[in-house]
């Protein structure tokens, strides 16, 4: 025990591991000085007292749209309380928040106003905060980060009465900032929200991996002791990261996984093993949140593609609907239509759990050719538990889960 404790007491590599959790917002942020400059030029205006333009950003997750709308939002409010023109700004996190109720008692306790805890409608709600907020001459910014987990009939209305709010008031003036990592969040809102919300837009494109390195180097300076983070495993986290659409928060949680199992096994540095070993481990656990909250039919889908990636065969959809429809048969439930499983197809392609490569077919027209993208063996982990498909899938599970298989995607490691 005494040796554990110590152990823990004198870290060999970190020295501040928390640098490299998802919320820390650092002095720098590097590739982002243009978004910075256009975000700052954008709410500079709250400091002559007018109200800043609407604004929709949107980029993929991992980009630093919260990190860079939380860095520009604090010194803003710094430097107007350095020359008294208060601006005040609330940020809030709709996959938390994520009812417009919720969204509204969220301003309201952020802007200091006391509400009862029950009993009031949201439209009562929301009146009160909206006269609270006018009871002083005074700019307001209100973020409204991860739109996009809001449900729609609850976005309509958060951003609707949002967009209007202005005029209702008569002192305080309230500038919006509406942040989605889906562009098509955008297309879908009702059009006069669209154009009310959408006075300014900014795309923040994903980090290459020369970038990330960069971001990761900044970081491991804070995080890590001297000497202790080879340069190889910075540039494989970040080209790790770069082939996942340049998801600065993957690159540093390799980072930090990889230091912690690196300081588990009391090495010296971190290495390139200990972060192909942190890949590993992140890449299983979300693949099993992922598969694990898939509906019924979606697994199925995955089964059947695994099936016949495991006879190793160019899988298209018109082929795998019809194994699909046999392995349906086989387990007892009704299949649904070819239409359908098209769908489940995209669904899958756009959480990442496959690729579909249109290949075009001459006079046949254009086919996908559909392959598994995650680990097969954490699939059948996943899908032993499930007890609708665990018998399938033991008895054909030897030929499931063929070397050529695995071999097949544990390609991965990265040529420097
Ligand atoms: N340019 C950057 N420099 C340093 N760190 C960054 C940069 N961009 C993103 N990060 C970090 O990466 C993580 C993810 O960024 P975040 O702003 O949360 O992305 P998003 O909101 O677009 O999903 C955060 O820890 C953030 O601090
Ligand atoms: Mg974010």
């Amino acid at each position: 025990m005494d040796k554990i404790f110590s152990r823990a007491l004198a870290p060999k590599i970190f020295v501040n591991r928390e640098v490299l959790r998802p919320d820390y917002i650092p002095e720098q942020l590097p590739h982002r000085e243009e978004q910075i400059k256009s975000l700052g030029m954008i709410v500079s205006v709250a400091l002559q007292g007018e109200r800043p333009s609407n604004l929709f950003i949107y980029g993929l997750t991992g980009t630093g749209k919260t990190a860079v709308v939380k860095y520009v939002l604090k010194r803003l409010s710094d430097k107007s309380l350095e020359f008294n023109r208060p601006v005040k700004w609330f940020y809030i996190n709709t996959r938390i928040d994520n009812t417009s109720y919720r969204v509204f008692t969220r301003i309201g306790e952020l802007s200091g106003l006391k509400l009862p805890f029950t009993g009031l409608s949201t439209a009562e709600v929301y009146k009160r905060v909206r006269d609270f907020l006018d009871s002083e001459k005074r700019i307001y910014i209100v973020v409204l980060d991860e739109l996009d987990f809001l449900a729609r009939n609850e976005s309509d209305e958060v951003l609707y009465k949002l967009a209007r709010i202005n005029e209702d008031l008569t002192k305080a003036k309230v500038g919006i900032i509406g942040i989605t990592n889906n562009i098509r969040f955008v297309e879908n809102l009702d059009a006069r929200v669209r154009s009310s919300l959408g006075e300014e837009e900014m795309v923040f494109p994903p980090y290459n991996a020369i970038q990330l390195e960069d971001i990761l180097r900044e970081r491991a300076k804070l995080a890590f002791k001297e000497n202790s983070v080879s340069e190889e495993a910075i540039k494989i986290c970040a080209a790790l990261a770069a082939r996942e659409h340049g998801d600065a928060r993957r690159a540093l949680d390799l980072l930090r996984i990889a230091g912690e199992i690196a300081e588990r096994e009391q090495a010296e540095k971190v290495l390139e093993e200990h972060v192909y070993k942190a890949y590993d481990e992140l890449e299983k656990e979300r693949v099993i949140q992922l598969v694990s909250t898939l509906p019924f039919h979606s697994r199925i889908v995955l089964l059947s593609l695994l099936k016949m990636e495991s006879e190793g065969v160019n899988v298209t959809t018109g082929e795998l609907y019809m194994v699909y429809r046999e392995i349906s048969q086989k387990l007892g439930i009704d299949p649904v239509t070819q239409r359908r499983v098209s769908d489940i197809i995209s669904e899958l392609e756009a959480l990442g759990i496959l690729s579909a490569r249109v290949v075009n077919r001459g006079r046949y027209g254009k086919t996908r050719i559909l392959k598994i993208t995650v680990n097969p063996s954490t699939l059948i982990e996943i899908f032993i538990q499930d007890p609708l498909i665990r018998d399938y899938v033991e008895r054909e599970l030897e030929n499931l889960l063929t070397t050529e298989l695995q071999d097949s995607y544990n390609t991965q490691t990265i040529d420097l």
